[in-house]
């Protein structure tokens, strides 16, 4: 673990470093140590030689034994010994060197020591020579320093100072000790001066990194602590500064991704987002309301929504044309169009996105300015047509008795009060429309109003067959603010069409009732129904939902557009549920409320 942190690899590092300088150090000091200290032995030897060498040369009169004696004084003070070798005679000095094997035929041997005694020359070695201490024999490592001397009486011989080599070795012994010393106190600095790295540059790193993984996971709040003023110190001002820059960018993201999520929320065109496996992404409310449909259109289980076919057939093409295109699909009697463009990734596509727009009511506006001069003239010339035919009839004498002439004229009565009653509502609708009329608003009692609504139609119910009941007990007796004559209107046009859409042993029901202070009003039969895709439209002007209307049924399609705006104008709503084949019910409130009306 201590290997893969900073300080770990440093200290590792600088421990290594000072054991080779150490190494290469002991090897150097110790080499020269051992050089300069056997130099320094050797000269010292090579004066004590020259020294015994003077007091022999210089010994007039005075005892041999006496100046051997000096020799001795002097190579004792350096722990050293001698061997003189003077003709056939041989000293040594009180370590007995000569006895111990040291001897004039082992110095005469020596092609090194020999040139001191032969060739007047000063000879030295250094060497492992077999002695004999205490009849023991064994190898010692020693200095020999053979000098030249002359007596006083002229005689040439040679003075060999010994000294055991272990006297110079026990200095470097104490020089290598000293090395390992500081060697072992600079592990133990490094050692010290690693932790305290670890603590000035090691923790200051791993609260960086904490912080650093906390920004990883969106809490920009963190901050490090500027402690030292070095590169570390940078390091964590930088980071700082980092951090806010992100929050503040992340921020100014997440507002836009807000902003445009508001936006696309609160669209009025549904907006769809798909990848390139037609997967959708994202949706706002209308594209969700758009797929749901389509779902249910096409049975699909509504907790697994499907991407709609046609929208994948679109974005195929979206796809390979690599350019934006348009279809319109419809979905539950609604007409949306849907307008597709690919999103591209650098030069791949990975996706496209469709606005679809509900263009149902402005079809639907086309089509009734279309189709509205055109139904005034149709609703017209039948009326005209018939006038014409039966007055020319008349003219003609073609009909023969006066019953038949009754006939025909009650025919061009009826036609044209047909043709007046159109041009009535037409009116009315146009006064509606642009809201150039006033109620009368009169407090009505309500049980006495519907029994006269509903009286009106008792003969048209007998010869139709069709029972009509009327549930307003919960009402009988009270009084309600109302226009009487509009409001009437509206009840005739919903129960008119009721009967005309029952078939005879059917039931027409009128009930009314209080809720919310709103006067409810159900108008139901048990006659053929309105088709699903025509009960958006039935409340437009013109609109006839049963297009096979026979002819003596036939309305002019005004009626409910009329009352539409009679409810409304009322502060009310209107409203229609219908199965085909099983009934139809329209409901509509009024309110007493001047202030919700129009
Ligand atoms: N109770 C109902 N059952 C079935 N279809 C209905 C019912 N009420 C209305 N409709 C349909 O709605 C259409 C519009 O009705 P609306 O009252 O506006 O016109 P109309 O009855 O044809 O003519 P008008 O009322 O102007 O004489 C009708 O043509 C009919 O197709
Ligand atoms: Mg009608």
């Amino acid at each position: 673990m201590i290997w893969r942190s900073i300080i770990g690899k440093l200290w590792a590092t600088i421990i290594a470093i000072v054991t080779i300088v150490l190494l290469f150090l002991t090897l150097f000091l110790l080499q020269f140590f051992e050089n300069s200290n056997i130099q320094q032995a050797d000269q010292q030897m090579e004066k004590i030689g020259v020294k015994a060498g003077l007091l022999l040369e210089h010994a007039k009169g005075s005892n041999v034994e006496d100046t051997l004696l000096s020799i001795s004084d002097i190579a004792d003070v350096y722990d050293a010994d001698y061997v003189l070798i003077v003709n056939d005679q041989v000293w040594s000095g009180p370590k007995k060197s000569a006895m111990a094997g040291l001897n004039r035929r082992f110095f005469e041997t020596d092609a090194t020591l020999r040139q001191a005694l032969t060739n007047n020359r000063t000879a030295n070695k250094i060497g492992n020579f077999k002695m004999t201490t205490n009849h023991v024999k064994k190898n010692q490592r020693l200095l020999i320093v053979g000098v030249p001397v002359r007596t006083s009486s002229g005689e040439h011989g040679a003075v060999y100072v010994i000294q055991p080599v272990q006297i110079a070795q026990n200095a470097l012994d104490q020089s290598k000790k000293l090395i390992y010393l500081c060697a072992g106190l600079s592990i133990l600095l490094t050692t010290f001066f690693a932790f305290f790295l670890s603590t000035r540059i090691g923790s200051p790193l791993r609260r960086m990194r904490k912080a650093a993984l906390q920004v990883a996971l969106g809490n920009f709040d963190i901050t490090v602590p500027v402690i030292t003023r070095d590169e570390v110190g940078d390091l964590a001002v930088a980071f700082n500064n980092m951090r806010e820059k992100l929050k503040a960018n992340m921020t100014a993201l997440n507002q836009e991704k807000e902003q445009l999520a508001g936006i696309l929320q609160n669209m009025a065109d549904g907006v769809l987002l798909i990848d390139t496996k037609a997967k959708i992404v994202a949706s706002n409310p209308p594209a969700e309301h758009f797929v749901y449909s389509w779902n249910y259109e096409h049975d699909h289980d509504p907790a697994q929504i499907q991407t709609p076919d046609d929208l994948r057939d679109l974005l195929l093409e979206v796809s390979e044309d690599g350019v934006q295109k348009m279809r319109e699909i419809s979905v539950q009697g609604r007409i949306w169009v849907v307008i597709m463009k690919p999103l591209y990734d650098q030069n791949k596509i990975r996706g496209a996105v469709a606005v679809l727009r509900d263009m149902t009511e402005e079809r639907h506006n086309d089509q009734m300015i279309k189709s509205f001069v055109a139904n005034v003239s149709h609703e017209l010339r039948t009326p005209i047509s018939m006038m014409q035919g039966y007055s020319e009839a008349i003219i003609d004498d073609i009909a023969e008795s006066a019953q038949e002439k009754k006939d025909m004229a009650q025919i061009i009565l009826d036609e044209s009060q047909r043709m007046g009653r159109l041009v009535n509502e037409l009116l009315d609708l146009a006064k509606l429309e642009t809201g150039h009329f006033q109620l009368d608003r009169r407090n009505i009692e309500l049980g006495d109003f519907f029994r006269h609504v509903v009286t009106k139609f008792s003969n048209l119910v007998n010869d139709a067959g069709i029972r009509l009941q009327a549930n307003i007990d919960l009402v009988d007796g009270k009084t309600f603010l109302l226009d009487p004559d509009r409001v009437e209107q509206v009840m005739t046009n919903l129960i008119d069409n009721a009967i005309r859409h029952t078939r005879k042993d059917g039931v027409v029901a009128v009930e009314a009732r209080f809720e919310d202070e709103l006067l409810h009003i159900f108008v139901r039969d048990s006659g053929v129904g309105i088709a699903q895709e025509d009960i958006p439209f039935v409340f437009e002007r013109f609109y006839k939902a049963d297009k096979a209307r026979t002819r003596g049924k036939a309305g002019t399609g005004l009626g409910l557009a009329i009352a539409k705006h009679i409810v409304e104008a009322h502060g009310g709503e209107i409203s229609v549920n219908s199965i085909k084949g099983e009934g139809t019910t329209f409901q509509f409130t009024l309110s007493q409320d001047k202030a919700s009306d129009r």
